[in-house]
């Protein structure tokens, strides 16, 4: 009998974790039997599809195409819809990956109809409860049958909140597989020329927390402050749909020195990330991209669910205060470097492990 998989994904960050899974898992086609299904959380061109050709991921065998709406609306229809795929395909194991809305979705639908559930970067925590990914973090951990750990923290977190070790395995970061298979092909991309940008000599930025972009107010006083730092080195900024729609409703001035650009797909934007100066940002998974790089990064946000990067690697936390954010980028264009190093089981092998392990619980 073949082990039947149900890995669920749904927004952006979701697919370079599940792309080695399922890479791994097409290694063994008489062990396992894995089902992907998108939630359809992201749907845009640039967000979804583009990243799924770029992974080379098989197309999913189930779209439920739930698009974007208010936190219940939208983890409610994809509860829905996850419902009736797993009462169908009856699947041994249900995965989730990270921390989105699709996560804790997936993994409270399969709980409650009696299906395992593995969480793929299990035990992070920001301690930060407005953030909704903590939230989705939490009650995705607590309900899970079983723990893949990222990075040390993780360890420590779960064993604090009670979990038996039995649960928990350090499998190390798979977000990091996807990087380590695809930087080759992403060092090829020409998208420096495109924006007529030079290695080194460029801040590559991400904005679209809530945090930081859903108050106009805030989110002006930020991008202007921002804005003067592209006065001495261009700043380029892929921006997020989320952040674009309030950005669209303010006078030109804010983001007069910044670049601003579609969202990227996944080698054009690793390529950017790897010959950047320094990138600024609020996003979990460039912390780790960077730190893996040894790129330098600042990270617009009073905390990080992901401490290793500040730890051992090259990330750190400014808040979300423009003028602390002014400075902290200054003083590192001017020379205030983090050497940094890679974290343990940050090697490309991590999806191995996962496999490995699948086949044993
Ligand atoms: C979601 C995740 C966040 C992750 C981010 C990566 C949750 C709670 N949040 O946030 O953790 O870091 O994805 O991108 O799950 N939109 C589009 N096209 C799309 C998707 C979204 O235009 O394909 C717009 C919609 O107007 C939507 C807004 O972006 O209202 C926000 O989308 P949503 O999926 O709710 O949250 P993200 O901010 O993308």
């Amino acid at each position: 009998m073949r082990i039947k998989l149900a890995l669920i994904v749904g927004a952006r960050p979701n697919f370079m974790k599940a792309a080695p899974l399922m890479h791994e898992l097409a290694k063994f086609p008489d062990k396992f039997e894995p089902y992907l299904i998108h939630t359809g959380q992201h749907y845009d061109h640039n967000l979804s599809q583009l990243f799924f050709e770029q992974l080379k991921m098989p197309k999913p065998d189930i779209y439920l195409g739930v698009g974007s709406k208010s936190h219940a609306e939208q983890t409610g229809e994809i509860m829905v819809g996850l419902e009736r795929t797993f009462l169908d395909i009856r699947p041994d194991w249900v995965i989730v990956f990270g921390d989105v809305n699709s996560t804790m979705a997936g993994a409270i639908v399969a709980k409650k109809i009696h299906m395992n559930v593995a969480h793929v970067e299990a035990g992070l925590r920001s301690f930060d409860i407005d953030m909704p990914e903590e939230v989705n973090r939490i009650v995705t951990d607590r309900i899970s049958d079983f723990l893949f750990v990222s990075e040390s923290s993780g360890l420590k977190h779960l064993k604090d909140e009670g979990v038996p070790e039995d649960k928990i395995y350090f499998a190390g970061n798979i977000m990091i597989d996807s990087l380590v298979s695809h930087l080759e092909l992403a060092r090829q991309s020409d998208i420096l020329k495109r924006l007529s940008i030079r290695t080194n000599e460029f801040v590559a930025m991400t904005m679209h927390r809530p945090a930081n972009v859903d108050d106009a107010n805030s989110l002006a006083l930020l991008l202007e402050r921002i804005s003067d730092i592209g006065r001495d080195i261009p700043i380029v900024f892929p921006c997020h749909p989320r952040t674009k729609k309030q950005i669209e409703q303010m006078n030109d001035t804010v983001t007069k020195n910044i670049q601003m650009t579609e969202p990227l797909g996944y080698l054009d934007f690793l390529k950017l990330q790897s010959e950047a100066k320094l990138v600024l940002t609020d996003s979990g998974g460039i912390q780790e991209e960077t730190t893996y790089l040894g790129v330098q990064c600042v990270t617009m946000r009073k905390n990080t669910e992901r401490p290793v990067t500040v730890d051992v690697g090259t990330n750190r936390i400014a808040g979300i205060n423009p003028d602390n954010i002014y400075a902290m980028v200054k003083s590192v264009l001017d020379g205030n470097i983090k050497k940094g190093e890679i974290p343990k089981l940050w090697d490309g092998k991590t999806a191995e492990r996962i496999v490995a392990k699948l086949g044993e619980l």
